[in-house]
């Protein structure tokens, strides 16, 4: 099946074309506009400009998808676009594209939930990757943890009761002077850190351990925004300790040094979750997905994790962790299967909770 797949939730504007049968699953072509570096002036996505850059990128981007794919346009089965959850501007801008694309070649629209797409990234990967499993999507605005049945069965378990851990890792970034998105950087920063060994020393010289973000209690949890206040305080105590201006950034080495103790603190919380979740649920399969899946250093955690259970560890490859329209045609595919498809009254909805009110998702 020939799936035109679009993506527009957040500041990536993305089309692309996927063929895929119950035996493989193909990327054609996945075609990606970043806003980031617009939006890094800000330090976060800005909706507004997000929209005004979606509607300037989306023809373009579907059309370098169809032509790389090297496909008939007439040979496509379905247009695919996510409806939910995100940024309403940008996901307005892809549902509408997608509704008029859908309507002028005569095919079925699918509608798809962005968090269950993340983990439909791993499936290009893993062509044998099947349901039952555990599925853990860490992004810029989700931290949940999904008891997966079937790949369009997904029972949220647990979740982040405040922030996610991708905006933690982007508030802690901006506050020690990276440029937004801040998750890569500080991947790198507590890699060197952690290649120095233990004979390296911070200015501090103090042992450094922030809170965790799992929630103390038996429940799958999170809750990251203790841990981002923790970080933050200790970046501002130090700058006045150190007698630092505005403008004088914090020493190389004591980012390497914050930024692995945090690392530490995400990783050890979100592999203790896990370890709970195996145990309630008797499934020792994880997927990790989202942006934040990225990080070298969870994906070591979390494979950890599932591997002391003697589960399989699934993740997707790094070019896909991110938001991508590729990840959206496969799960659209399945939703298909499923027999869901939408009409052309199809909305957007910024939240999971109102596009299932609504019936869509
Ligand atoms: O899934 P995604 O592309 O967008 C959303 O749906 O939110 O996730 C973006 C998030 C950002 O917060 C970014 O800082 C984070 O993913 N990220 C990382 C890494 N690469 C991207 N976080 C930690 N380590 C990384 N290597
Ligand atoms: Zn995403």
């Amino acid at each position: 099946m020939l799936i035109l797949a679009i993506e527009s939730s957040c500041d990536e504007t993305s089309a692309a074309i996927v063929d895929m049968s119950e035996k493989s699953r193909v990327i054609l072509s996945n075609i990606v506009a970043s806003q980031t570096e617009i939006h890094a002036l800000y330090g976060g996505v800005v909706p507004e400009i997000a929209s005004r850059a979606h509607i300037d990128a989306i023809s373009y981007v579907t059309k370098k998808a169809v032509k790389d794919a090297g496909v008939d346009i007439k040979k496509l089965d379905a247009v695919a676009v996510t409806c939910a959850p995100g940024l309403i501007g940008p996901l307005l801008v892809g549902v509408n594209f997608a509704k008029s694309l859908a309507y002028t070649l005569k095919l079925p629209l699918i509608p798809v939930n962005h968090i269950l797409a993340h983990s439909a990234a791993a499936y290009f990967d893993y062509q044998d990757l099947c349901a039952p499993f555990i599925a853990i999507t860490v992004s810029g605005s989700h931290t949940s943890i999904y008891k997966v049945t079937s790949f369009t069965a997904f029972e949220e378990i647990g979740t982040s009761r405040d922030d996610a851990a991708g905006e933690a890792f982007d508030k802690v970034g901006r506050v020690m002077g990276l440029n937004y998105p801040c998750g890569a950087a500080i991947d790198r920063l507590a890699s060197e850190w952690k290649r120095k060994g233990s004979s390296q020393r911070s200015i501090s010289d103090e042992a450094l351990k922030f809170p965790s973000p799992a929630i103390k209690d038996s429940s799958l949890d999170f809750s990251f925004s203790g841990l981002k206040t923790a970080v933050i305080n200790h970046i501002h105590n130090l700058r006045q300790r150190l007698k630092l201006d505005k403008n004088t950034p914090l020493p190389e080495n004591e980012c390497q040094y914050i930024a692995s103790a945090f690392t530490d603190a995400v990783c050890a919380g979100i592999a203790g979750k896990l370890d709970i979740a195996i145990k309630k649920t008797g499934i020792n399969s994880i997927l990790l997905a989202g942006g934040v899946a990225a990080n070298s250093h969870l994906r070591e955690a979390v494979k950890n994790t599932a591997e002391s259970h003697g589960g399989n560890f699934y993740v997707p490859s790094l070019s896909l962790c991110g938001d991508n329209a590729a990840m959206v045609g496969a799960q659209a595919y399945y939703e298909y299967m499923a027999g869901k498809t939408a009409g052309n009254e199809l909305n957007a909805y910024a939240s999971e909770e109102s596009a299932y009110l609504a019936g869509v998702i």
